[in-house]
Formats: C-alpha cells, sequence, structure tokens
C-alpha cells in the first residue's frame, strides 16, 4: 500500500517524459523511495517505466534505455507504509490487460475484499498493492463502458479510505482523469496542455495558473480543457487561484541544501508573513474581515498540529493568552479527536500545517467542524485541503518548503499565531492601540536580528557541531516560550541526524531528567532574558549549575550582553536583544544551524533524511 506520494500528470502537444520527471523533481519531497512513469507514445502503446530508489535513479534508467515519448503521461514518487520500496511495487499500476496506467496516494481500506471479488473474476495481479485493485477494477469498467470517466464514477463509488487516483488508457490518448477524496490534487491551467499535480509545485514551471480540486470530485483533462465533476457525475464549481511563487523559489539555487536555503530565508519568511497585515502600526489581516463578532465571542482556542507545527503552536499559546485572555489548549492533532474533547460553538480550533495536508490535522479539523466548533487554518500552501476545511485562513508566506525538516515555516507560523493573536487582543479589548503597536513594532524588528544570527553564528555554530559528530545523545532545555524551542531543537537534531535527541522543560530536570546526566553529555539551554524575568534567568542559570556540577557540557543560547552565563557555558550562541515572546523566533536559529551542521558532519542528506517524508497525508 501507499500512503504520502507525488503525483504529476500531463496532456499537451510536448513530449511529456520531461515534465513528468522535472515534476516528480519538485515532489520528491513528499517521499523518495521509488518512483516510477507511465506515457502513451505516438503509436498510442502505453509505455512503463518504474523502479526502487530515488528518482535519480529512474532518471539513470531511462537514459540508458530510452522509452518512447508521448504527449499523455503520469508520474509517480512514492513513500511506502506497507509493502517495502521495490520496482513491483512502485507506482504506476497497469490494469489486468496493460492498456490502462494508475497512480495512487492515500491508502484503499477495503481493497483486500475488492481483489478477492476480481480474483472470483479470474483477473490476475502482479504486486501485493491496494493501487493494483483500482487499476484492475478502473480496467474491468473502462472496458464495459469505453468511457474514464464513467468508469472512475463507479469505482470511486466502491473505494473506502483516502485516495487521489489518476489513470490514463491507451485507447484514449489525450485524456488523463482523476479523482480525491481526503488526499490532495490540483489542476495546472496551461495554453493547449494541463496538469495535474498532487501540489502546485508540480507544474510551477509551466504555469502560475491553477484550479483547487473539492473533495469527492473527478477531474478530466485533454489539451483544450479541464471538466471537473462530484462522484454523482454532476458539474462543480473550482477555484482558480494564482500560484503567489515562482518556480525559483523552489529550487536550490547555489546552496549546498534546500535546507540551508530555507535555514537562510527564515528572516524573509517572517518579513513576508507580516506583509500587507499591518496598516498604521495596527494588524490588518483581511482574511480574517467580518469575523469580529466570532473573536470577541470565543471562550476557548484549541490548536490542533503535528511535530514542530505542534511546537509553533505551543509558541504562539504564550502569547495568545497574554494578549486575548482567552484559554487556549494545544493538542496534538492525532490525540485530539480519540478523546472526545470538550468543544462547542464558542471554541476556536487553529490548526497549524505546512502543507495543509497532513492526515492527522485534517481529520482534528473535520471533526472539530462536525461537533460546532469555528476553525481557522495556519497554512503555508495554495489550494491545499486542510484550509478548504476550515472556516477561515490565515496564510503563512514562507514561500515552499521542500527539505523534509520543517525550518523558515516554524517560524512563519510562529509570526502568524503573534499577528492573529494582536487582532484578537485588539477586538477583545484586551490590548490598548499603543500596547499592540509596541509589540508590533517588535514583531517587525525579527527579520534584521534573525538576520544578524546568521551572519553572526553560523560559522561559529557550524565549526562545533562539526567536533560533536560523534556524539551520541544531546539534550536541550528551556523554560516558558524557551521549552518549546528546547523541543523543536531536539526533534531537528533526531530527525536529520539521526542522534538521540530530548527536549525538556529545564524545571522538569530534578524530577527525573537529571539523572542521564554523565560527563561529557551535551547540553543545550535556551537562556530567557534576565531584563524582563530576573526570576525566571536566575532559575535557568541555577538548571545550567545542575548539569555542570554533574559534568555535562554546556551550550547555552543567550542574548548579548548576558554575562551570568558565562562562567558555565562551554559554548555560547548569542541571540539579539528581543521581547521575551519573541525570543523564540531568534533562539531557534542557531538550533536550525546545529542540527544540520551535525548532520553534514555525518554524510547525511539533510534534505531528505531516512524513513520521512514531508508531507504525512496518512493518519
Ligand atoms: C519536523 C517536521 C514535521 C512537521 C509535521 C507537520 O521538521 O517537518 O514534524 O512539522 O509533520 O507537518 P505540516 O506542518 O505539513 O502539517
Amino acid at each position: 500500500m501507499v500512503a504520502m506520494c507525488g503525483i504529476v500528470g500531463y496532456v499537451g502537444p510536448r513530449p511529456s517524459q520531461a515534465i513528468l520527471i522535472s515534476g516528480l523533481a519538485r515532489l520528491e519531497y513528499r517521499g523518495y523511495d521509488s518512483a516510477g512513469i507511465a506515457v502513451i507514445d505516438a503509436d498510442g502503446h502505453l509505455g512503463l517505466r518504474k523502479r526502487a530508489g530515488k528518482l535519480q535513479v529512474l532518471r539513470d534508467d531511462l537514459a540508458t534505455h530510452p522509452m518512447a515519448d508521448g504527449t499523455t503521461g503520469i508520474g509517480h514518487t512514492r513513500w511506502a507504509t506497507h509493502g517495502g520500496p521495490s520496482d513491483a511495487n512502485a507506482h504506476p499500476h497497469l490494469a489486468d490487460d496493460g492498456k490502462l496506467a494508475v497512480i495512487h496516494n492515500g491508502i484503499i481500506e477495503n481493497f483486500a475484499e475488492l481483489k478477492d471479488e476480481l480474483l472470483g473474476q479470474g483477473f490476475t495481479f502482479r504486486s501485493e498493492t491496494d493501487t493494483e485493485v483500482a487499476a484492475v477494477l478502473l480496467g474491468r469498467e473502462f472496458a464495459a463502458s469505453g468511457d474514464l470517466v464513467a468508469a472512475f464514477r463507479t469505482v470511486a463509488a466502491r473505494l473506502e479510505g483516502a485516495f487521489t487516483l489518476l489513470a490514463m488508457h491507451q485507447e484514449r490518448p489525450g485524456l488523463v482523469v482523476g479523482a480525491r477524496r481526503n488526499s490532495p490534487l490540483v489542476i495546472g491551467l496551461g495554453e493547449g496542455e494541463n496538469f495535474l499535480g498532487s501540489d502546485v509545485a508540480a507544474f510551477v514551471e509551466h504555469t502560475r495558473n491553477a484550479l483547487a480540486i473539492g473533495q469527492d470530485q473527478i477531474v478530466a483533462i485533454t489539451p483544450a480543457g479541464v471538466s471537473v465533476t462530484d462522484f454523482a457525475g454532476n458539474a462543480v464549481d473550482v477555484e482558480p487561484f494564482e500560484v503567489v511563487w515562482d518556480a525559483s523559489a523552489a529550487e536550490k539555487g547555489g546552496w549546498s541544501s534546500f535546507m540551508a536555503k530555507e535555514v537562510s530565508e527564515e528572516p524573509e519568511a517572517v518579513a513576508n508573513t507580516i506583509r500587507g497585515r499591518v496598516h498604521d502600526d495596527a494588524v490588518v489581516i483581511p482574511e480574517l474581515s467580518g469575523m469580529d463578532e466570532l473573536f470577541a465571542g470565543i471562550h476557548r482556542i484549541i490548536i490542533v498540529a503535528c511535530g514542530t507545527a505542534a511546537y509553533a503552536g505551543m509558541v504562539g499559546k504564550y502569547a495568545l493568552e497574554q494578549w486575548t485572555r482567552v484559554p487556549v489548549d494545544v493538542e496534538l492533532a492525532h490525540e485530539f479527536r480519540y478523546r472526545d474533547p470538550v468543544i462547542g460553538e464558542d471554541t476556536l480550533v487553529v490548526s497549524i500545517s505546512q502543507s495543509g495536508e497532513t492526515m492527522d490535522t485534517l481529520m482534528a479539523v473535520k471533526y472539530a467542524r462536525e461537533h460546532g466548533a469555528k476553525t481557522l487554518s495556519i497554512c503555508n500552501t495554495q489550494g491545499a485541503t486542510i484550509p478548504r476545511e476550515s472556516d477561515a485562513i490565515v496564510y503563512t508566506h514562507a514561500g515552499p518548503e521542500v527539505a523534509v525538516a520543517s525550518t523558515k515555516a516554524f517560524v512563519a507560523q510562529i509570526t502568524a499565531l503573534y499577528l492573529l493573536a494582536l487582532h484578537v487582543g485588539r477586538i477583545r479589548g484586551v490590548l490598548s492601540a499603543a500596547e499592540s503597536a509596541a509589540h508590533v513594532h517588535e514583531l517587525q524588528g525579527i527579520p534584521g536580528k534573525i538576520s544578524r544570527v546568521l551572519a553572526e553564528e553560523q560559522a561559529h555554530i557550524e565549526q562545533f557541531s562539526h567536533w560533536m559528530a560523534d556524539t551520541q545523545s544531546v539534550l536541550f532545555l528551556g523554560r516558558h516560550v524557551g521549552y518549546p524551542i528546547a523541543l523543536e531543537g531536539a526533534l531537528k537534531l533526531k530527525e536529520i541526524s539521526y542522534i538521540h535527541a530530548e527536549g525538556f522543560a529545564a524545571g522538569e530536570l530534578k524530577h527525573g531528567p537529571i539523572a542521564l546526566i554523565e560527563p561529557g553529555q551535551p547540553v543545550f539551554v535556551i537562556v530567557p532574558s534576565p531584563r524582563e524575568s530576573a526570576e525566571l534567568h536566575r532559575k535557568v542559570i541555577s538548571n545550567i549549575q545542575e548539569v555542570r556540577a554533574r559534568g555535562a557540557r554546556v551550550i547555552v543560547v543567550a542574548e548579548e550582553g548576558d554575562a551570568a552565563v558565562l562562567p558555565f557555558a562551554d559554548e555560547v550562541l548569542r541571540i539579539p536583544l528581543a521581547a521575551p515572546l519573541f525570543e523564540p523566533l531568534l533562539a531557534v536559529v542557531p538550533l536550525h544551524i546545529f542540527a544540520m551542521g551535525l548532520a553534514t558532519a555525518k554524510g547525511l542528506d539533510v534534505d531528505q533524511p531516512r524513513n520521512l517524508a514531508k508531507s504525512v497525508t496518512v493518519e
């Protein structure tokens, strides 16, 4: 079975192989354990090539054994859940007669019973995948009606689970048909050519005109046009949108990795998320106009997200509670809906997702809506599913994030949460105009300060991360808003350097984790500013002394001029002065650089770490 994958489809006048391969290259962040393409050539024959391994393996194979090209094609890059990455399990899969090719993202939950039915009818299978069942079913239905869209309608009605499916038949060149349920698919509109993709990255180098398709819809593209219907065959309206970034934004440029490029873009990610949302020192979020009454009436905010996005939510909680006085809970999306949460009309459920496709988060949003809550999506990807399923959207404008580990999206998510908190805080009368303006100024100063951290600390951090290449385990400590930053620092390190790492609330140390400290254990400590809370600062300094006394090697992240850390630190990473709530946006930067530096020192692929995919579209 297949879960998180990249999908691309093309019809038009051009040979499709190069278009498919370059689309897959841009989608490879979604999955990279096998890849394949199918093309209908000029003789009306369906050619297929698929290989286990990264896209480069397929590229090399096509270069050494060329396949006839054609102007109708589909391509797939895979992240396996069940069934290892092998040539046989790679997509596309063919119908029984070999004339129809299918690619799939998602899981067909009832595939076993469908397969039994098909086996009973004498059909045979070449793989163990659920996808092949859809291919054989589509082949059977096409043989009966000769109509690929009608075949899709019949098959979609039989499938349970989540899926995006694309198919083409060699007797219908110039036609690619797709269907989606709880799995992403967008249309790219070209001139005399059209595209389908898991996201706009699949076709942005050819067109920035896109159409978002709703749930449970079927799309047929030909060179001349696009038609979209629901699963019952009724025509539906589709939402056009223009992709706001160009193809170069999703390219590595001169950088050694996408992650390096994306960390360097953290200042712009914050600046672009603020842009257009501040007028006369006040936060104005045009997307939220007309929602004042709702914000005035809410009694509770629940933030749902996963991984790094959840840590952004944990940072946002401090600002939201302080500036709006509405109680905020942050929940991992996959835990939220299984515990019968107390929600209702006065609850605002804020989801945070870079991709906008994370299935756990999507399901939490749907659950919240079904139970009467209002939903607001903070998302970085236009046309994605989660914003479409939400009552309101605040886009982060971090630009495309390609490296699997999230970096610039994280700072953009915190920025969006802060803008939301300032907006709601003013509506609820908690913040005065002057207080809000002071916070706005602080936020506007952050991009410049992140740039300073990058300029002044990057070389230093990269140097000592090289010395630490043999490290077995790293701990991260933080308090208050430094706590989620400690969690983020640990996650990033595990994710790309495969080193055991844990983040702790520094106050928890004595309640257990201090037992882990032995001589030489590296411990990062995020030190809060002493200017606003001398007490919090003092407590963190005590925590440093406690681990130091047991032989830990202490690396502190502290603001410029904080001399109290010097006697206890083996390394000091400086961040510019900022108000306490804004420190996370600075303190996280050295941790992102460190994770990257250590992974690079270990010779690892920082952009595509093992076992992971960027877009987690299964629960
Ligand atoms: C960590 C990371 C993941 C994602 C998480 C949510 O670096 O990238 O933890 O943050 O899978 O993804 P989105 O934001 O796309 O919902």
